[in-house]
């Protein structure tokens, strides 16, 4: 077996991809998840796609005694990338705390792990949330950052901060911490994918739930932005495009290639599509009309946003490949696949 990845929150949504990503290039991975958000039935569902069963702890980080015994447990490890967190935007209106506690205090936990059991290299789950409305489109990681819209995106804008910070005391460790856009999409094999609980908050999920009759109509939040078509601008990026942009940050770091010992790249396509596309875009690839009505806009929503990805493609030497129509495709197969439908 290869070297031994820790992967918390490895039975998510992104996280799963990337357990998948990991096993594909020889990596050992181990999995820390709560289950808050996720189910067990994802480990079977990683085994039956890479044919490896990742090791399974599940227990939630801001528990420091059975973090403790974790790292007894497993003494191999070389890296982690955490993406263990909160990520409902709305709900982080609700419940701030709980978003500050659960999504902080686990980072500190792990930087405290890292320290004492001298693991040297972190990749972090970061957002573009971290940007705001940006002034200048695309982004590129030196454009400001600027108030978070809610709670959850202001946990990635201080979680940054902290490591930051951290990594500047702490000579023996370095980290990537990769801004994610919008990820969409589900493996291939429609045995993995995007499993929201309850009512979808997000675009997609919300648009195949629609298409499977689960959801009787989408809400299209406003078409009166200052957009071409009127509706917001987001950068969707293939969920397996991005769980192998994961897989280079790690290489980078057991490599020792970067320059820099705390690095952040934005993880997007570079291209900004509109609401009112993806849902055109999802029509023609599957064939199958969604019912939509377009109603005001959602608070809390920025009109546009997209990546300057020069620097992770030159940089990182990642760059995304699938398109928006496949991407969508995938979505949608996913969909039947779990609603059991031909
Ligand atoms: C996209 C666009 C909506 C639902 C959030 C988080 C971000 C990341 C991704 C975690 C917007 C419109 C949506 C619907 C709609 N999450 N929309 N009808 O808000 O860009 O980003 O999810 O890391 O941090 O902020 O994604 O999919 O919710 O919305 O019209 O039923 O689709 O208005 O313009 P968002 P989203």
């Amino acid at each position: 077996m290869g070297r031994q990845i820790l992967v918390t929150g490895g039975t998510g949504y992104i996280g799963s991809h990337t357990v998948v990503e990991l096993q594909a290039v020889g990596f050992d991975v181990v999995i820390i998840d709560d289950l808050s958000n996720s189910s067990a039935e994802v480990v079977d569902n990683i085994e039956k796609i890479s044919g490896i069963r990742p090791a399974f702890e599940e227990f939630n980080l801001l528990d420091s005694v059975k973090l403790e015994a974790f790292f007894v447990k497993y003494s191999k490890i070389d890296a982690i990338i955490h993406f263990a967190a909160f990520k409902a935007v709305g709900e982080s209106v609700e419940k701030p705390l709980a978003y500050y506690r659960n999504n902080l205090v686990s980072l500190m936990n792990i930087l405290d792990s890292m320290s004492k059991y001298k693991i040297q290299n972190l990749v972090f789950s970061s957002s573009c949330t971290v940007y705001g409305q940006p002034d200048q489109l695309p982004v590129t990681e030196n454009t400001p950052k600027k108030d978070a819209e809610s709670p959850y995106g202001n946990t990635k804008a201080i979680a940054e901060e902290v490591l930051r910070d951290v990594v500047k005391v702490t000579p023996d460790i370095k980290v990537i911490a990769l801004r994610y856009f919008n990820p969409i999409g589900a493996h291939p094999s429609a045995l993995i994918g995007e499993l929201p609980n309850g009512v979808p908050n997000n675009l997609v999920p919300f648009i195949t739930q629609t298409a499977a009759g689960l959801r009787k109509q989408l809400s299209v939040f406003g078409d009166d932005y200052n957009t071409p078509d009127g509706s917001c601008i987001r950068d969707y990026i293939n969920v397996v495009d991005l769980a192998k942009a994961h897989v280079v940050a790690i290489n980078r770091l057991l490599e020792n290639s970067n320059t820099e010992r705390y690095e952040f790249f934005n993880v997007g396509t570079g291209t900004g599509v509109s609401v009112l596309e993806v849902l055109n875009t999802f029509e023609k690839a599957t064939g199958v009309k969604v019912n939509y009505q377009i109603v005001a806009r959602r608070s809390g929503d920025i009109e546009k946003i997209y990546a300057d990805t020069t620097i992770a493609n030159t940089v990182l030497g990642w760059k995304a490949e699938t398109s928006l129509s496949d991407t969508l495709l995938s979505a949608w197969n996913w969909e039947k696949k779990i609603r059991k439908i031909k």
